[in-house]
């Protein structure tokens, strides 16, 4: 069995307010909560990188498992928002963290990456032939959100979540995930430019096609059926009934997705885990922020089935049960 031995997260001390955004666009703090049930994000100075995020919340994981870096053989960080194209994220992040031995790449797969990279070192620790894993979700969002546009500048956050893998008995295991992906959605939330097909020109800047854009009524619909889906999946692959899970941690993207997805799924407001107030959509950062901040609270208890779900762009998707 594979468990995760040790998490922790980072967050950018700055506070941003639906108050503050009210100043910066056309909003205001009921819409935002009525709509999204986001009340503040975290937002890193201009000098904090993902890979700085990323490196602070790796050293408290890695002191929560109590694993030294040089014991790590396998670094895995997803996320949408990295340092630079190239080199990854996860050699910055390598360098910073002094973990020498480890084989270190990017995972890109938008709001399911930290349950993609989850799975991969999953199945490296399962071969064999690495034998601890760190696996990190981290973005700098307010570095690709565009400040002008309301109907996406008031969803997303920066921050940072990092948790420790290893094979054996000890820790909260993992009894399974399950991944998927449509990539007929990918024209429905994307950033165009900075890749070969729109390379960075005075063009693309003008446009802000280096930015976050997306057709948010369409994601709303797609996020709550693929998540109801891969929920169910999940549960019926695992042998588990829902009644058998104690907390449901779903991808914190929107409060009114996570409780429509809820209610069709039947799970009561109790059982369900919400962080998305506090810290808005942080994308690759949202479930192990959610897992973490649910530890922290005295929400998860040794024993427990947690059921975690993820929705993102792409689109990708995954489902997941832990044994905690
Ligand atoms: C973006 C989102 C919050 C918009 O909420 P919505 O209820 O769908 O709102 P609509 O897009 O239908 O817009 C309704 C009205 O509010 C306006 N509006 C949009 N953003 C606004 C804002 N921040 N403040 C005030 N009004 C706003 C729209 O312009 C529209 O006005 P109109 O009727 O005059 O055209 C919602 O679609 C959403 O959360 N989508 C999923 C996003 C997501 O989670 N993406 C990541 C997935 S991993």
């Amino acid at each position: 069995m594979i468990n995760i031995i040790g998490t922790a997260t980072y967050l950018p001390e700055k506070v941003l307010t639906n108050d503050d955004l009210q100043k910066m666009v056309q909003t205001s703090d009921e819409w935002i909560v009525e709509r999204t049930g986001i009340r503040e994000r975290r937002i890193a100075s201009q000098d904090v990188y993902a890979s700085d995020l990323g490196a602070e919340a790796a050293k408290r994981a890695l002191k929560d498992a109590g694993v030294e870096a040089s014991r790590i053989d396998l670094l895995i960080v997803a996320t949408m928002s990295p340092d630079m194209l190239c080199p990854s994220t996860a050699c910055v992040i390598q360098q910073k963290i002094e973990a020498w031995n480890a084989a270190a790449f990017d995972l890109s797969a938008a709001c399911s990456g930290f349950l993609y990279a989850l799975d991969v070192a999953k199945k490296f620790l399962e071969s064999g032939e690495y034998k601890t894993a760190l696996v990190i979700g981290t973005e700098k969002l307010s570095s690709l959100v565009n400040w002008k546009d309301r109907t996406t500048c008031i969803l997303f956050g920066d921050g940072a979540g990092a948790a420790v893998l290893k094979k054996g008995e000890k820790g909260h295991s993992i009894l399974g995930i399950w991944l998927g992906a449509d990539g007929r959605g990918t024209d429905l939330l994307k950033i165009p430019a900075g890749g070969s097909m729109l390379p960075a020109s005075r063009e693309t800047v003008d446009k802000d096609q280096h930015c976050i854009q997306m057709d948010g009524r369409e994601v709303y619909k797609r996020a709550i059926d693929v998540m109801c889906r891969i929920s169910q999946e999940s549960l019926q692959k695992s042998g588990l009934k829902k009644e058998d899970i104690q907390l449901f941690v779903p991808h914190q993207a929107n409060k009114r997705i996570i409780d429509s997805v809820a209610k069709r799924l039947s799970f009561p407001e109790e059982k369900v885990f919400l962080n998305v107030d506090r810290y808005g959509n942080t994308s690759a950062a949202s479930i192990i922020l959610a897992l973490d901040d649910a530890k922290r609270e005295g929400r998860l208890h040794k024993g427990d089935h947690v059921l975690i779900a993820v929705f993102g762009a792409g689109f990708t998707w995954g489902g997941a049960v832990l044994k905690w």
